[in-house]
């Protein structure tokens, strides 16, 4: 594993070995598996609470330096290219660069590009692997094993990379994946079946709920939000009908009313905040994982050091 960009490119010897990783993640600043000081790009050019909070603890415990950058203030505003932005870091000393972008690809791009490892925070409508990667972490403490797993994602799927990644990571793992939303957040590039939430309540171990990406929406519709939980969120009605030992998740953030009842969001069944929890180690994981694998025992590990001679 050079990259970590999307779950298309991970096998399911991979993904068992990362969760079984990240349950063995106890390093606790100061207790560094590393030789030397690490650097993290740390790249974010769309917001984000959870993702970027949760990749700069999981740096810290893993002693690893995460470098200061804000958009807003950061030469992108001068102009300066996702490639030349991305190729600074790595000649300053980042040890590995973790990216969120609005457009498709930029992560999947920047791997074939720049010769130290990319983590895909998310890209636009694409894909958010390390959010899948705490999905399944969450699944397997619950359940410990996928196959047979009936699994809803359930939401706007058309405009959501958390969908994409996990519909990808689960079947690769064995899991049954349905789909359910309403007809024009359908994807036609995910080949999984559609199916009421009224039905899928009935028969899932999981319902994965999604985030309405307002902002991916070509048109903004805010009159959807009277009627989009009882048409198509999770209610209390709904939840009621969901077999016992069946779990809630959601990435977040959760828009309260919409997508689920708010007083489902920290009930019995809802892993919603544990999502949040398992984020810290499985990101270590997956950061432990590159860097392992590449051999890095410090920021400039690729350019073989010429000495300068003095005559
Ligand atoms: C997700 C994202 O940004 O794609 N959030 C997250 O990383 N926890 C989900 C979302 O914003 O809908």
């Amino acid at each position: 594993m050079n990259h970590f960009v999307s779950m298309k490119d991970v096998t399911e010897h991979e993904l068992m070995q990362l969760i079984k990783l990240s349950d063995e993640m106890d390093y606790n600043n100061g207790s560094t598996p590393f030789k030397e000081q690490l650097f993290a790009g740390n790249l974010f050019f769309e917001p984000s609470t959870r993702t970027k909070m949760s990749f700069l603890v999981a740096e810290r415990k893993l002693g690893i330096e995460a470098l200061d950058f804000h958009n807003e203030s950061s030469s992108t505003l001068k102009g300066e290219s996702m490639y030349d932005t991305a190729k600074t870091f790595e000649s300053i000393g980042a040890s590995f660069l973790v990216i969120r972008h609005s457009t498709n690809n930029t992560a999947q791009q920047l791997a074939k590009q720049i010769n130290i490892p990319i983590i895909n925070a998310g890209d636009g409508t694409g894909e958010h692997p390390t959010q899948c990667l705490l999905d399944l972490y969450t699944m397997y403490e619950e359940f410990k094993e996928f196959r047979g797993l009936n699994v809803a994602i359930v939401g706007d799927i058309k405009h959501s990379r958390v969908a994409r990644s996990n519909a990808y990571a689960l079947q690769t793992l064995g899991a049954n994946v349905f789909l359910s939303c309403k007809k024009e957040w359908q994807d036609p590039s995910l080949d999984f079946p559609y199916m009421e939430l009224d039905q899928a309540v009935k028969i899932c171990d999981v319902i994965m709920l999604l985030r309405v990406q307002e902002e991916r929406h070509k048109q903004h519709n805010r009159l959807y939000k009277t009627s989009y939980l009882s048409d198509y969120g999770l209610t209390k009605e709904r939840a009621n009908n969901m077999l016992d030992h069946a779990i809630i998740m959601h990435p977040a953030p959760v828009n309260r009313g919409v997508e689920i009842d708010s007083e489902l969001v920290e009930c019995k069944n809802s892993r919603i905040f544990k999502q949040m929890e398992n984020g810290v180690k499985t990101r270590m994981a997956v950061i432990y994982q590159l860097c392992q694998s590449r051999g890095i025992t410090h920021g400039n590990y690729y350019q073989k050091r010429q000495p300068i001679i003095v005559k």
